[in-house]
């Protein structure tokens, strides 16, 4: 009886004491929701997150294509891509699909190619972002693709690559 009863008081104790700081750290909090700064908190958080959403640490690449490098993207592709993507009009598919008209085009449709369920799933058109986004890491933005390609860090390359996709069609896309 003596141990229930102190088990017992203890548990009420307990809630007491709980019901005492529940109403101490309301007194607390409150005052601190009116302050500005609290608020100013609160409102910046969602944005964060919000930058932080699937891969758009990317800024459009609009702007920088008027003024990309056909020819150094060209050589960029021969160099990175080309073992696995061939880019003239009807061409095979080599690991990878062919590319020809591949601005506009949509994604993981290419004729006698087994995309994965992955790219497939994506989507839409290649945009120029699109694309931007693929080649700058593709295992990010399409998670469980097969394209094995590590990606072009530089904004520029890729900038300069796209330039050069865009001309592998009869009537190049208009620069945005
Ligand atoms: C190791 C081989 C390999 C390399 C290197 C490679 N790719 Fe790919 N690429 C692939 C494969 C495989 C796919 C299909 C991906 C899938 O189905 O998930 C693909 C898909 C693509 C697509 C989408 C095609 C479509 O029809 O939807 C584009 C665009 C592309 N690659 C561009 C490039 C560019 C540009 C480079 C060089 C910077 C490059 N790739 C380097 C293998 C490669």
């Amino acid at each position: 009886m003596a141990s229930f009863n102190t088990v017992a008081g203890c548990v009420l104790a307990s809630a007491l004491f709980a019901m005492v700081l529940g109403h101490v750290s309301n007194a607390l909090v409150h005052p601190h929701k009116l302050d500005k700064p609290a608020l100013a908190v609160s409102d910046e958080a969602p944005t964060q997150t919000a930058a932080a959403a699937p891969a758009q640490e990317l800024p459009p690449i609009g702007p920088k294509l008027a003024s990309a490098n056909i020819e150094a993207g060209k050589a960029i592709f021969q160099k990175q891509c080309f073992t696995c993507h061939t880019v003239d009009k009807g061409g095979l598919n080599k690991v990878g699909p062919n590319l020809w008209n591949i601005v506009g085009r949509k994604k993981g449709s290419h004729e006698g190619f087994s995309y994965s369920s992955a790219l497939v799933a994506k989507g839409g058109d290649w945009s120029y972002d699109d694309i931007d986004h693929l080649i700058f890491k593709p295992t990010s933005y399409v998670r469980g693709t097969k394209m094995a390609f590590v990606g072009l860090p530089k904004e520029q390359e890729r900038a300069d690559v796209i330039a050069y996709l865009r001309t592998l069609s009869d009537q190049p896309k208009p620069l945005p």
